[in-house]
């Protein structure tokens, strides 16, 4: 069913603003919130030809800005929300400060279970159906060393919607999740010490047909989904090795980036 509204939180780059895209070429009416203004505007104004766009930007990290939000969220009623926003720490958990790595924590986890929670309620007191899709990791799957704080909130982000989901089966609203695999954004240089993003390596997705396949997702209502295949091998067959042996390895890949 095509969605009356679609909310995406962290709209103004990456994966969020190409999902806006994609959904505006289908003259879906949007609802996108980032925590840059600047950014926000300029997704707007290149999307206003082709739908409705709501903007609003604010700071997950803020409780103030976050209670904003769902008060939005509550008048707006959108019945697709893609909780999108988040971002990644390279390096070990002694060497960033404990606001560092709250503040990841708030986005990755506290403003996607908060606006999950809040779009499933709005959702059952009007009988609606509607579908939540949370953006996890492929980094999920693993112990993951130099990435810890990080794996471990997309693995929450990955346990809480496949339990919410099953809960909310009854009443045709679904929580769904994906776990890509890496994809081409700034998510690589922001999450390092890299002036710039480092270049693609071989198991690099386009930004492009990542957002397709998550689209792709929502439109076959399907649970849990590794993007893409080649991801969906290595986790496999990461998992049946020593868990140890894994997480030497993935420890390696990310001291490399930093
Ligand atoms: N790139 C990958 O390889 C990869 C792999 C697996 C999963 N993911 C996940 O995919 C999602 C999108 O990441 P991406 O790669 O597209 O990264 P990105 O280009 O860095 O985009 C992240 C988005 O989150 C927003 N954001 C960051 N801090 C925020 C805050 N305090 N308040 C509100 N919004 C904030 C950013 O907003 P502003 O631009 O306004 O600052 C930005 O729009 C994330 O959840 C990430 O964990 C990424």
């Amino acid at each position: 069913m095509t969605p009356k509204l679609a909310f995406i939180t962290g709209a103004g780059s990456g994966l969020g603003k190409e999902l806006a895209f994609l959904l505006a070429k289908k003259k879906i009416p949007l609802f996108l919130t980032s925590k840059d203004p600047h950014k926000l505007e300029d997704v707007k104004k290149q999307l206003e030809s082709q739908t409705s766009i709501f903007t609003l930007a604010a700071d997950l990290t803020l409780q103030k800005d976050l209670d904003h939000l769902l008060q939005v969220l509550r008048e707006k009623e959108p019945d697709l929300v893609i909780n999108n926003a988040g971002f990644g720490l390279y390096g070990e958990v002694l060497s960033f400060s404990l606001d560092q790595q709250m503040k990841m924590l708030k986005i990755n986890v506290d403003a996607l279970t908060a606006i999950s929670i809040e779009s499933a309620r709005i959702l059952k007191e009007k009988k609606s159906s509607g579908t939540i899709m949370n953006i996890a990791s492929a980094a999920s799957f693993f112990t993951y060393p130099s990435f810890a704080l990080y794996a471990a909130s997309k693995r929450f982000v990955k346990e809480f919607s496949l339990s919410f989901d099953e809960e909310l089966l009854p009443y045709g609203i679904r929580v769904l999740t994906c776990l890509p695999g890496r994809f081409q954004s700034d998510f690589r240089y922001k999450a390092s010490s890299h002036k710039s993003s480092s270049s693609p390596s071989w198991d690099t997705m386009s930004l492009r047909s990542t957002a397709e396949k998550v689209l792709l997702q929502i439109e076959q209502k399907k649970r849990c989904k590794t993007i893409d295949w080649r991801y969906q091998i290595f986790c496999h067959l990461a998992l049946l090795l020593p868990r140890r042996w894994i997480s030497k390895l993935l420890k390696k890949g990310v001291d490399a980036m930093i």
